[in-house]
């Protein structure tokens, strides 16, 4: 039982926004934040999160309340595992009142494994840094292999001691049942019934769950021995399947968000000697060959990872799967292979950081580059191999989900393997064919066809305020008319001195939407906005060519209609040489005007929408939440309305 005293301290403790902070991306919005719902597969941000209420509210599912209960709903935590975690998140010391034999045996199974092991993890360490045998066996290892005593706290090491049942005998005087600790995996049972460690004599590394509770362990063996296994892990459990989860997750993840990219390694050693050296958005998969599960688990933090390889030959071939799988999310995917012998744990360790981080930066490959390099070498002047080379590159960019990344890499693999573009190209779409072949035959021919409509919409002329497809239609139109056109402005600079500046009509209709994170809603358009963000990704802003020759039919026929403009002069103009203001002349301003339109009309939808709830709100402290949105709301809309008069009536 936690005091309560303890739990007030807590709470008091406890800032909403920092605990939703960790399994939500959180925007600033007025003095609430705002963000997807984790309840619900939403696309339009309803989830509020109020600082100074100190509450949150989904709208998509209707939950809401304190961090307690957020964590309740997402970490389908009980009460006293909430508080716990918030006291670990707050480094508030919980002196529990200890807990009966009888209260142990009422847990459920699932809490009950985790209760063991977080019992188990205590024992370990405890073992590790306080008893004689674990200080002069287990810390003593630890520390000639460099591991700081800090990153050992950090990472909760610990160690199980020599003798049998050291570990199973302490927790049966504790209350708990022998099944349990066999299911959990700490103990094993032998044919007479008596169990003992299955961890003995080994150095302990506990696997963490995305919030920091213990689902299994391995165990490191402390001498060298042909005849065991140089880890032992915790079996799989209700708690614990090797295929979901990553060592070092919980640790990296803030740091895989912050620098964007995950390193994967092979090791529990790997991901510590790296954290130690500052490295610290780096996971293992530990014991299984990487499932997509594991990759999708990054994905919730970054697109990117990057794979570090230890510089034998023996495994690459078997990371190829890898590569493969990680392309097959939709992810970038990097390859950094160290110096033969070494592996991230001992290359860090006998490297300067300075050094070692030069080293990342100087042999990170893509995968195409990666790939070939090594095949590249087996097939050595044999033309068939070098064809079935090609044909496997090929392969393993067909996986890639996005158009624009598959054209990017057949480009750089032309270069790399001196084929042709158009050959490699004629490849991918003989297999993406096939690809789309099968899947139609597996569905069985039920093809929705939507273009038709989506295009009657556009034409629309009357206009309700769900409807913003005139404006997106504006947009889109100016990007594929106009994208890479230069427009020179004259501006003032800080000393109010009239300065002419270039802008690229493109850029900067994508800099100023992608920073309101604007989504078009017409799907056609959004298709087409979406390539233009993707490649933008990658410094390349998109011509109409692109369009107008894409393998989308929808984008194809859209970009057609609108480059065929109703804005160009008759011949008749021209030829009477009266000068009549284009579009082109006044691009600035036609560019400027379409911005604010649509960001004016997104937001009296978001008004719109807010404005239903608040209706619908069920308690004052909703009802408080959205009223201060809608002002943050109005307010940002007075000041579109605002700039978009001032240029209409310039
Ligand atoms: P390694 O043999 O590379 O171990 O196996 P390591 O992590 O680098 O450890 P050190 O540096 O030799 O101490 C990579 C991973 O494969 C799993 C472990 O998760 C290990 O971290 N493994 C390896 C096992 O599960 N069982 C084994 O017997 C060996
Ligand atoms: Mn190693």
């Amino acid at each position: 039982m936690i005091p309560r005293d303890t739990i007030e301290k807590i709470l008091e403790a406890t800032r909403i926004e920092e605990v939703v902070g960790e399994f939500v991306n959180l925007k600033k919005s007025g003095k609430n934040f705002k963000g997807f719902s984790p309840f619900t597969n939403e696309t339009n941000p309803s989830f509020y999160v109020s600082p100074s209420k100190n509450i949150f509210k989904c709208f998509s599912s209707g939950k809401g309340g304190n961090a307690v209960s957020f964590l309740m709903e997402h970490e389908h935590f009980t009460y006293p595992e909430a508080l716990r975690y918030l006291a670990r998140k707050y480094n508030i010391e919980i002196e529990e009142e200890q807990q009966t034999p009888d209260e142990v045996r009422e847990m459920n199974e699932r809490e009950a494994l985790f209760h063991i092991n977080a019992f188990a993890q205590k024992y370990f360490s405890d073992q590790l840094l306080n008893s004689e045998e674990g200080r002069a066996i287990g810390l003593s290892y630890l520390k000639e292999r460099d591991f700081r005593e800090d990153i050992i706290r950090k990472f909760e090491l610990g160690y199980s001691p020599k003798e049998w049942e050291a570990f199973s005998k302490y927790a049966i005087e504790n209350g708990y049942k022998k099944e349990s600790l066999v299911k959990s995996g700490l103990s094993v049972e032998k044919d007479n019934g008596q169990i003992y460690d299955r961890f003995r004599a080994r150095v302990i590394f506990p696997i963490h769950n995305l919030s920091g509770r213990v689902l299994g362990f391995g165990g490191r063996i402390l001498e060298k021995d042909d005849k065991k296994p140089k880890y032992v892990n915790s079996p799989e459990s209700d708690i614990y399947s090797k295929s979901k989860v990553l060592f070092g997750l919980y640790f990296a993840k803030n740091a895989i968000i912050r620098d964007d990219n995950c390193y994967l390694v092979e090791g529990y050693t790997d991901v510590i000697t790296l954290n130690q050296a500052g490295i610290e958005n780096v996971v293992a998969s530990s014991g299984t060959s990487l499932t997509s599960e594991q990759i999708r688990l990054v994905k919730r933090y970054s697109q990117n990872i990057t794979i570090l390889f230890d510089g034998d030959e023996a495994g690459l071939k078997a990371s190829f799967r890898g590569i493969d799988m990680i392309l097959e999310e939709g992810m970038n995917v990097r390859i950094v292979m160290f110096p033969e012998g070494e592996d991230p744990d001992s290359f860090v360790r006998n490297t300067r950081i300075a050094e070692v981080l030069e080293y990342l930066k100087n042999n990170t490959k893509d995968f195409i580059r990666f790939k070939t390099d090594i095949l590249n070498k087996e097939v050595a002047g044999d033309p068939i191999k070098r064809a079935t080379l090609i044909k496997e590159v090929v392969q393993t960019i067909s996986l890639v989900p996005d158009g624009i990344f598959r054209t990017v890499y057949i480009r750089e693999c032309s270069a790399i393997l001196e084929v042709p573009e158009q050959t490699l190209m004629n490849e991918l779409n003989k297999i993406l064919r096939k690809k789309a072949y099968k899947k139609e035959t597996k569905e069985e021919g039920v093809v929705e066809n939507q273009e038709s409509t989506d295009i009657k919409v556009v034409q629309k002329t009357d206009l309700d305020l769900n409807d913003s497809s005139y404006q997106e239609r504006d947009i889109i139109r100016l990007l594929l008319n106009y994208s890479n056109d230069e427009i020179e402005v004259t501006e003032e600079d800080e000393r109010k001195r009239p300065v002419t500046r270039k802008y690229q009509v493109g850029l900067v209709i994508m800099s100023d939407l992608g920073q309101d994170e604007i989504v078009l809603s017409h799907p056609g358009y959004r298709k087409i906005y979406q390539e233009y963000q993707k490649a933008l990704q990658r410094d390349v802003l998109l011509d109409s060519d692109f369009f107008v020759n894409h393998e989308d039919d929808e984008i194809r026929s859209i970009a057609v209609d609108l480059l065929s403009s109703p804005y160009e002069l008759s011949k008749n103009w021209t030829n009477k040489k009266i000068y009549v203001p284009t579009e082109k002349d006044r691009l600035w301003l036609t560019v400027q005007t379409s911005i604010l339109a649509l960001k004016s009309r997104e937001i009296e939808k978001e008004i719109a929408e807010n404005q239903k709830r608040i209706k619908e709100a069920e308690n004052d402290n909703d009802l408080f939440m959205l009223l201060e949105e809608q002002k943050a709301l109005k307010e940002i809309s007075r000041e579109i309305n605002s700039k978009l008069s001032r240029i209409v009536t310039r």
